[in-house]
């Protein structure tokens, strides 16, 4: 019934061709830390830095190379490290040869600085980001361009970068730290990153390698007990994350929950991060494993397949005592208003093709429509319903909210544990209810973080005012 509105005009399709054997990319390397962004600034409570998008080819098997686009040339982008009440300051240099912007997702940033697709810098152009690190922001973060209709290709090419944001007062000093960023990467069989297939589009663009800090099968040695940050900054790709061993869930999208969570395995969808802590001091030898979610896709349900991320060497190492409690978190108060969205999709036969529509709350994305409107510091319940057969992650922009209960065939249960999010699952046919607020007035976003869905229209706008 959509099918007119279904595809914007600059969405571009490839067959789908031979790939790369996985093998062609080697393995079992030692880990790679992320590059950390250098602060240039020497005042205190200053982070001033600047991230130029640019073309570069990277070798990523031997002796080819494959065009990509990155910041600073990294892969991944490198990690922006500052403190709760820091002032930021990132100058962004696009040398793309398209426009695009920087979104800071998950962070509490003023609507005109968070790289919405209204304020696009032009390819050549310049910008820069300004804004301020509240009290209690700590937490994992994520920066990635969101240009209108470009944001799958730039984020597949490359574009993505990380940003964690500390406590003077974290509980969890004691415990020593790394960096698992999760991406996806299709590379053809000559090396080239592929446009999408119409397949891509349909189901999200799913690459032949899921890669750790981008290498394939690194060998990450854990002394002791130690945090992990993990980022799933796949385009697409479902994680259900089992390293073998019960480890403790300690941090969500928004930073550190109340109280730590024994746990065997954990689905971490795109564009959601945790904090673990892991390691009992016994020497091991284990796999980080993803079981690759069972997305129902058109219809087929795909096997759930196992992919091997990492290799973890366990050593003997400090034991620092886990903390029994990490943080209050308040409930936000009583709400007083409420807000429905649901997410769709249709499918249609125009002239013997097939078309899809990714749609909230009936409506493919519009840059010039508000779709909902809120009042600034009002608190809100939203009831998120996907009223479709394959799962999506729902994403809001400005803010991060607690989840209050979900209902799915039938039954309700509430939230296991208090936890701050800015991006949750929805199994088909589930209602998510959240409870928010936006302190900021502006324009904020909120889509399927499937990147071609959001990139096909399910995204829309709220006015805050
Ligand atoms: Cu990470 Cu609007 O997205
Ligand atoms: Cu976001
Ligand atoms: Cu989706």
């Amino acid at each position: 019934a959509h099918g007119a509105d279904a595809m914007p005009q600059n969405l571009k399709t490839v067959a789908d061709m031979p790939l790369l054997a996985v093998s062609a990319l080697p393995a079992g390397r030692p880990h790679q830390p992320l590059s950390i962004l250098k602060n240039t600034s020497v005042q205190p409570k200053q982070f001033t830095a600047t991230l130029t998008a640019a073309a570069h080819d990277v070798e990523l098997v031997a002796g080819q190379k494959t065009p990509m686009w990155l910041y600073n040339g990294q892969v991944p982008g490198p990690l922006i490290e500052a403190f709760e009440g820091d002032e930021v300051e990132i100058r962004f240099v696009n040398q793309l040869a398209q426009a695009s912007t920087i979104h800071w997702h998950g962070l509490p940033v003023p609507p005109e600085q968070d790289g919405n697709p209204h304020d696009a810098v032009p390819a050549g152009g310049e910008h820069v980001y300004r804004f301020k690190l509240p009290k209690d922001s700590a937490g994992t973060y994520w920066y990635h361009p969101h240009p209108h209709g470009d944001t799958p290709e730039q984020v597949y090419r490359g574009l993505a970068g990380l940003f964690i944001v500390r406590s003077k007062n974290d509980p969890l000093k004691a415990f020593a730290e790394q960096h698992l960023v999760i991406s996806d990467l299709k590379l053809d069989a000559n090396a080239q990153i592929p446009d999408n297939t119409a397949n891509d589009w349909m189901n999200g663009r799913e690459g032949q390698f899921v890669l750790v800090n981008g290498q394939r099968e690194p060998v990450i040695t854990i002394a002791g007990r130690q945090r992990l940050r993990i980022w799933n900054a796949c385009s697409a790709r479902y994680l259900r994350l089992n390293m073998g061993q019960p480890f403790t869930l300690v941090g969500t999208d928004g930073g550190l929950i109340e109280k730590p969570q024994i746990m065997d395995e954990f689905l971490l969808v795109p564009g959601q991060r945790i904090e673990i802590l892991v390691g009992n001091g016994k020497p091991a030898s284990m796999t980080l494993k993803a079981l690759i979610y069972n997305r129902e896709k058109m219809g087929k349900v795909a096997p759930e397949v196992d992919r091997t991320l990492a290799t973890l060497q366990f050593t003997a190492g400090l034991m620092p005592e886990i903390p029994q409690k990490l943080r209050k978190i308040a409930d936000f108060g009583r709400a007083t208003a409420m807000k429905k969205v649901e997410f769709s999709e249709t499918m249609s036969m125009d002239n013997g093709v097939h078309t899809m529509a990714f749609l909230v709350n009936g409506k493919s994305f519009d840059m010039n429509r508000h779709d909902l409107i809120s009042k600034v510091n009002e608190v809100e319940v939203w009831e998120i319903f996907n009223n479709s057969h394959m799962d999506h992650p729902f994403h809001i922009h400005g803010t991060q909210f607690i989840v209050i209960d979900s209902t799915f065939n039938k039954q309700r249960t509430n939230a296991p544990y208090r936890a701050l999010h800015d991006t949750i699952n929805l199994r088909p046919y589930e209602t998510i209810r959240i409870k928010t607020v936006q302190q900021d007035i502006g324009l904020r976003m909120f889509h399927c973080h499937i990147l071609e869905h959001e990139g096909q229209g399910m995204m829309a706008q709220l006015l805050v005012k």
